[in-house]
C-alpha cells in the first residue's frame, strides 16, 4: 500500500515558488541576484491597517472567529461589493479564507466530482489546475495567443465548453500575463456562457485595483447579472494592500455554495486569524488612497520594463493593462546558443540560462501553459528593474 495520496502524482510543485528559492540560494553562494519572480508588492502594509491590528491584539481580539469570518468583516466586505462593482450581496452570501487560495480551493473541493472538467484559459496562474486536479477534477485549457493580448476569444471558449464543464475560470487582471478584460471584451465571454446554464464563473478578481491608463475593471456579474445566481467572485487584500503575508481572501456568491464552503472551512482551518481579519476590515473600510499612489507606481514600473525589453534583441513585450507582470515572448531566441554554448530550445532553456549568465529570475511560461514566454513580476524598484533589464538586453545580445 502506497504512503503517499494517488492524488499527490497528478500535482506538480509552484514553478514560480521554486523560481524564488533557486535566486535565494544562489543568493546565499554569494552570487549577485536581481529575483524578478515574485507576486508580492514591495510596499509595507499601510500605517492605519497595521494600527488596526495591534489595536485588535490590546482588545483581546485573539480568540476563533465565526467559520466564515468575523461579522463586521463580512458586512466590510458587502459594501466593498456594492462601492466597487455595483453588485448586492448579504452577508450570509460571503465568506473569509486564508488567503485568495484558499477561497479557490473550498471552491473547487465543494463542487468537483471525478469526470467534472474546469475550463482554463492559458497563460493561467500555476495554483488553478493543481488545485482542481487535487480536489479529483479535470482542467481544460483553452489557449490565448500574443497577438489578442492573451485574452480569451468567445469562440474558443464556446469550444471548449463539453456537458462536463462544471467551472469557467477567469482572471482579470491576470497573473502571469497582465491582460484585463474591459466591458466590451467580457460581454463577449459572459454571452457565451449564458448559452450554457450549466457552467459556473469562477472570477479571480486579485488584482482588481490594479489597472492603468484608463482601463476600467470590470468583473462577469457586473456585466450579465443573469451570471449572479452562478458566480463565484473572488477577491482578497494581498495585493491591493500589501497584505500577502496576512492571508486573508473573501468571496460572494449563491448561499447554497457559500454554505458548503463555510462547512470545507470549519473542518479545515476553523476560519481566518482573527488579528488579519480586523486588519482587513480597516484595509476595506478604510482610507483608500493607497491604492491609486501605489497604481501610479506600478505603471512607472510597467513602463520601464516594457520599453527595455522591447530594446532587447529577439524579446516581444506586449504592454499589459494590469497586475505587475509581463509576460514577454522569448521566441527570437530559441535556437540560439546562449553565452555558455548551450543551444536555447525552450523558455525553461531561456530562463535558466539568463539565471546562470546575468543573475536575473524569472518564470519560464510553460510554467503557465504557454509558451516561449517568461514572466517578470515587476513588483520591485525602478533601479533593480532598471538593471535586470540591461543584463536581459546584454544577455540576448550576447546569444548567437
Ligand atoms: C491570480 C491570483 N489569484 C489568487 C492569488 C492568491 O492570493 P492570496 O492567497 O495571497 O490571497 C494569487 C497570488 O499570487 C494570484 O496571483
Amino acid at each position: 500500500m502506497a504512503f503517499l495520496a494517488d492524488a499527490l502524482s497528478r500535482v506538480k510543485p509552484s514553478a514560480t515558488i521554486a523560481v524564488s528559492q533557486k535566486a535565494r540560494e544562489l543568493k546565499a553562494k554569494g552570487r549577485d541576484v536581481i529575483g524578478l519572480g515574485a507576486g508580492e508588492p514591495d510596499f509595507d502594509t499601510p500605517d492605519n491597517i497595521k494600527q488596526a491590528a495591534i489595536e485588535a491584539i490590546n482588545r483581546g481580539e485573539t480568540k476563533y472567529t465565526p467559520v466564515s469570518g468575523i461579522p463586521e468583516l463580512r458586512e466590510a466586505i458587502v459594501r466593498k461589493f456594492k462601492r466597487e462593482n455595483n453588485l448586492d450581496y448579504t452577508a450570509a452570501q460571503t465568506i473569509v479564507g486564508t488567503g485568495g487560495k484558499q477561497i479557490l480551493f473550498n471552491a473547487f473541493m465543494a463542487t468537483m466530482n471525478p469526470g467534472d472538467e474546469v475550463v482554463i484559459p492559458t497563460p493561467y496562474w500555476v495554483s488553478y489546475p493543481e488545485m482542481v486536479s487535487l480536489c479529483g477534477g479535470t482542467p481544460v485549457f483553452v489557449a490565448t495567443t500574443q497577438e489578442n493580448k492573451f485574452k480569451l476569444k468567445a469562440e474558443d471558449l464556446e469550444r471548449a465548453i463539453t456537458p462536463k464543464t462544471k467551472w469557467f475560470v477567469f482572471n482579470s487582471p491576470s497573473n502571469p500575463s497582465g491582460a484585463a478584460y474591459s466591458h466590451d471584451e467580457l460581454k463577449a465571454l459572459t454571452d457565451v456562457l449564458m448559452r450554457h446554464p450549466h457552467v459556473w464563473v469562477l472570477t479571480d478578481d486579485m488584482y482588481e485595483h490594479l489597472t492603468y491608463g484608463d482601463f476600467r475593471f470590470a468583473t462577469p456579474v457586473e456585466v450579465e447579472p443573469g451570471l449572479y445566481d452562478r458566480t463565484l467572485t473572488m477577491n482578497g487584500v494581498s495585493k491591493a494592500y500589501a497584505m500577502t503575508g496576512w492571508r486573508i481572501g473573501y468571496a460572494a456568491g449563491p448561499l447554497a455554495l457559500i454554505k458548503a464552503m463555510d462547512m470545507i472551512q470549519g473542518q479545515q482551518t476553523s476560519g481566518a486569524c482573527s488579528i488579519a481579519q480586523w486588519a482587513a476590515v480597516e484595509a476595506l473600510n478604510g482610507p483608500q488612497d493607497f491604492i491609486p499612489a501605489n497604481k501610479k507606481i506600478f505603471e512607472g514600473r510597467r513602463d520601464l520594463v516594457v520599453s527595455m525589453l522591447n530594446q532587447a534583441k529577439g524579446i516581444e513585450c506586449p504592454s499589459p493593462e494590469g497586475a505587475f507582470y509581463v509576460y514577454p515572448s522569448c521566441k527570437g531566441l530559441i535556437g540560439k546558443a546562449a553565452p555558455s554554448g548551450k543551444v536555447i530550445e525552450t523558455d525553461e532553456d531561456f530562463v535558466s540560462e539568463l539565471l546562470e549568465a546575468e543573475g536575473v529570475a524569472v518564470v519560464h511560461g510553460s510554467a503557465f501553459g504557454l509558451g516561449p514566454n517568461f514572466r517578470i513580476s515587476y513588483a520591485t524598484s525602478e533601479a533593480l528593474l532598471e538593471e535586470a533589464c540591461k543584463r536581459i538586453q546584454r544577455f540576448c545580445a550576447a546569444c548567437k
